[in-house]
């Protein structure tokens, strides 16, 4: 199907080249399985899930039959002293698979929304609690938490950051996890744990007692998947229990099998207080975010407001949006019945040795993985990001969707994915990666 491409100029495209698009626009018009096809009709692979949402394949039928159902039965609730019954479903359906006491589901609309309710969920906690001093964050450099100003502060990628200098104060950042002696290591490294005490040192010199929470995502994922050093995340837990700050999974990336578990808190057996989710959430068919919090932090906050009036002062006119809900169940259902949690964990030995196999293309400069999730970073050709970009195209012209980010291609496949599907994102990748 071939489409005007002179109508192009009215949008703005977000985390894009506006003018090198809109001179060499990739459409992508449909989805079916693993794959994609762009405007010319041709097909490509979706090496990275859309941007790591479509857990469980392009075009089910089954999303789209209960979201247009509830369209015709009840098109929007709002959840504000009024609820669709859908929302409470589907939050039953989620606290099911999250760590044991995860049981309170805040629902937004994405995950970066998801994010900016997490931080003002931990500043009610701590008021409630009568800790309202806390008000500083930890997280980590190459962090990346949405682009809403509260995730913005959180976030360590410098370039989301850079035009935005009116971010939230407060906000200590811990330095990241990759080190050069990691390069290729296969899951978690057994180096780098020590990385930790960098919370301790936030401890140290502002005092435990001013903080409210620790942000990390599991495995680091936008900024090229760095997976988390053996001991890293357990050391965090423990600094954060002995001084009463929260510890915030962003499992954004991670949450809903892309670790071979529910949750990476689940594959790494690190506990935290809240985890922030989206994207699988709905298999990427509706916009939606939510917040996992522990039943305590729930409790503390509802109990502490005096009868018949509102205890959190946030919310979204979309939360709990009943076709958002309909189809979360109906990916939830999808999840369980086809166990595609397990069916990624026996596929990631598989996914990860042939990742690993282009460690022998020369411009490969690190390849690092856990579960259905990989980067492959490129040795960059002049300033960073340049080849990355260059890379994201070519592939594309090859038949293969991929998320670069700067230099590193972050490989995520649907987890309905066949060992075929894996050979022909690796083949794809050798072949272009090869040409540098
Ligand atoms: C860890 C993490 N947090 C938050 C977000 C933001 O999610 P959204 O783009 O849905 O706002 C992302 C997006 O990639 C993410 O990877």
């Amino acid at each position: 199907m071939q489409q005007a491409t002179n109508t192009l100029e009215h949008q703005w495209l977000p985390f894009t080249a506006n003018r090198d698009f809109k001179a060499d626009p990739r459409l992508l018009v449909r989805g079916e399985g693993v794959y994609y096809w762009n405007h010319r009709g041709e097909r490509l692979i979706d090496a990275s899930s859309g941007l790591f949402c479509v857990a469980a394949g392009h075009g089910r039928r089954e999303i789209a039959e209960a979201v247009h159902a509830q369209l015709l039965e009840c098109d929007y609730a709002p959840h504000f002293q009024v609820a669709s019954p859908l929302s409470f479903e589907l939050a039953s359906r989620v606290a099911r698979i999250t760590p044991e006491g995860l049981n309170r589901i805040f629902f937004a609309n994405s995950g970066s929304e998801a994010v900016d309710s997490a931080i003002k969920i931990a500043q009610a906690y701590h008021l409630a609690r009568g800790e309202g001093q806390r008000s500083r964050f930890v997280s980590r450099e190459r962090a990346y938490h949405g682009v809403n100003i509260g995730g913005v502060s959180l976030s360590g990628m410098t370039k989301n950051r850079h035009a935005f200098p009116a971010v939230m104060p407060g906000v200590f950042h811990m330095r990241h996890t990759w080190l050069e002696e990691n390069r290729f290591a296969k899951g978690q490294p057994e180096t780098g744990a020590e990385l930790a005490e960098d919370l301790k040192r936030a401890v140290d010199t502002f005092g435990g007692d001013t903080i409210a929470a620790c942000f990390v995502e599991p495995i680091a994922g936008s900024t090229g998947v760095l997976v988390p050093p053996k001991g890293y995340l357990e050391r965090l837990r423990e600094i954060c229990d002995q001084h009463g700050i929260l510890l915030v999974f962003d499992e954004v990336i991670c949450g809903f099998g892309r670790t071979g578990k529910a949750f990476a808190a689940q594959s790494f057996g690190v506990r935290p207080d809240m985890m922030t989710l989206a994207k699988a959430l709905t298999n990427g068919a509706q916009p939606m975010g939510a917040v996992a919090v522990d039943e305590r932090i729930y409790d503390t906050v509802v109990n502490a407001a005096p009868e018949r009036s509102v205890e959190l002062f946030h919310g979204y006119t979309y939360s709990g949006h009943p076709a958002a809900c309909a189809a979360g169940i109906a990916v939830q259902d999808i999840y369980q019945r086809e166990g595609l949690f397990e069916r990624a964990a026996e596929l990631a030995p598989y996914f990860q040795a042939a990742v690993f196999d282009l460690r022998d293309i020369p411009a490969v400069a690190d390849i690092r993985g856990y579960g259905l999730l990989a980067g492959v970073e490129l040795a960059p050709d002049g300033a960073p990001g340049v080849r990355g970009y260059d890379a994201t195209k070519r592939l594309f012209a090859r038949g293969m969707h991929i998320k670069f980010t700067g230099d590193s291609g972050i490989v995520s496949p649907p987890l309905v994915a066949e060992r075929a599907h894996v050979d022909e994102i690796c083949d794809i990748l050798r072949e272009v990666l090869s040409a540098y």
